[in-house]
């Protein structure tokens, strides 16, 4: 796959971290930091504003550049972090380059020539990429998808009723500077026990919310689409059909935000082909590879965003057959929206690449 110019096939590639100062783009250098190193370079890419500032990647104070066309001179393979609209412009950029692009924005994941991949359940289609481009899922999608497809691969998914409590972080540093303000202009105060009252107390400005998202449950992600869905409830249906390779899986899908920093949770309801133990769910889900059952509720354990925040894995309890449906499992589902969510995963993908050049 390398390009003109690429290293020989024996040199270890070269790798972009295109928007390295963002929320992902920061733990993204952690987790390059912590896992197997099979890159040559790393070169840290950001908006004009950032070029100079020096990022620890590997140990080492790495200077970040701007974002330009020179950028991908030598790169092998880029993992794009940035908004969807850059994105959009300078993947092509760099594709048409000979770089192996990983874009974790929503620009490329619904185009039918760029591979949705989550390398524990469908990691083949990582080589079927004939724009140079491989997209990767939408936080709240990869916050359940590993165990859906774990359980899918047995059972043979029908049906998805979701509901998300998605935190913060998954709007971006603006999302999680939001939170902090907020709860800080909230904290030791009454509020909370009169209409509008938090609203009076944070202002007019809830930053990247519709509402207060302190004290508060906000039943919107992303934006308006038909019919009054939100565009995350949209990414979550489009994206699991694509992944599975279900294209009419019914999906329905709620999407909410909570006052948590980082870690999506969702209620699922799945229903598949036959009838469904949940003793086979959770032998199946305790043995899915990137997957952890968390699953005794007598002893009070089940997953928290809490508890699983800067983990890697999916983590599944309150396994529970549907009460009215034996073909149905209810399941509770909490995951590191910035690591799997997002960072984690791209890496994990840019692996698969790396290993086309060995
Ligand atoms: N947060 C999540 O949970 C999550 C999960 C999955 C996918 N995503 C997606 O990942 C992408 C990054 O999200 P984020 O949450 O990390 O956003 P963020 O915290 O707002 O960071 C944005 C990054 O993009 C850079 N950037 C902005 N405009 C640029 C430009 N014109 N040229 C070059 N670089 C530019 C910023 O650089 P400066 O610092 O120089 O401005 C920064 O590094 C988005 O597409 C988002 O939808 C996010």
């Amino acid at each position: 796959m390398a390009g003109a110019g690429r290293p020989e096939r024996s040199a270890r590639p070269a790798l972009a971290v295109v928007g390295a100062t963002g929320a992902v783009g920061t733990v993204l250098l952690q987790i390059l930091s912590q896992r197997a190193d099979v890159w040559g370079e790393i070169r840290l890419l950001a908006s004009a504003r950032s070029a100079g500032r020096k990022l620890a990647v590997r140990g080492e104070e790495t200077e970040v550049m701007a974002l330009g066309e020179e950028a991908f001179d030598g790169i092998d393979v880029a993992l794009f972090d940035v908004p969807g609209e850059v994105a959009a412009e300078w993947a092509p950029v760099a594709a048409a380059q000979g770089v192996v692009v990983i874009d974790n924005s929503g620009a490329f994941r619904m185009d039918p020539e760029v591979p949705l991949v989550v390398p524990e359940v469908n990691p083949h289609a990582v080589r079927m990429r004939p724009r140079g481009i491989v997209a990767n899922p939408n936080c709240t999608t990869l916050s359940m998808i590993v165990a859906l497809g774990a359980l899918h691969a047995e059972f043979g998914l029908r049906e998805l009723v979701v509901s998300s409590y998605q935190a913060v972080s998954g709007a971006g540093r603006a999302g999680v500077e939001t939170l902090r303000r907020q709860l800080s202009l909230v904290a030791g105060t009454e509020l909370g026990t009169g209409p509008g009252d938090v609203r009076r107390a944070v202002g007019d400005d809830t930053g990247p919310f519709p509402e207060p998202v302190a004290l508060n449950v906000v039943p919107w992600a992303g934006s308006l689409r038909e019919d009054g869905w939100s565009s995350e409830e949209m990414e979550v249906r489009d994206e699991s059909r694509k992944i599975l390779g279900l294209p009419r899986l019914p999906v329905a899908v709620t999407c909410v935000r909570v006052p948590v920093i980082t870690a999506h949770s969702l209620t699922v309801h799945a229903r598949f082909e036959g009838e469904v133990t949940v003793e086979a769910a959770r032998e199946i889900l305790a043995t899915a590879p990137g997957v952890v059952l968390c699953d005794d509720p007598a002893a009070g354990e089940f997953p928290t965003p809490a508890d699983v925040v800067g983990t890697d894995p999916t983590w599944v309890g309150r396994v529970r057959r549907a009460l009215d449906d034996p073909t149905a499992l209810e399941l509770f589902v909490c995951g590191d929206n910035l690591r799997k969510g997002a960072a984690l995963n791209t890496a994990q993908i840019a692996e698969l690449v790396a290993a086309e050049f060995n």
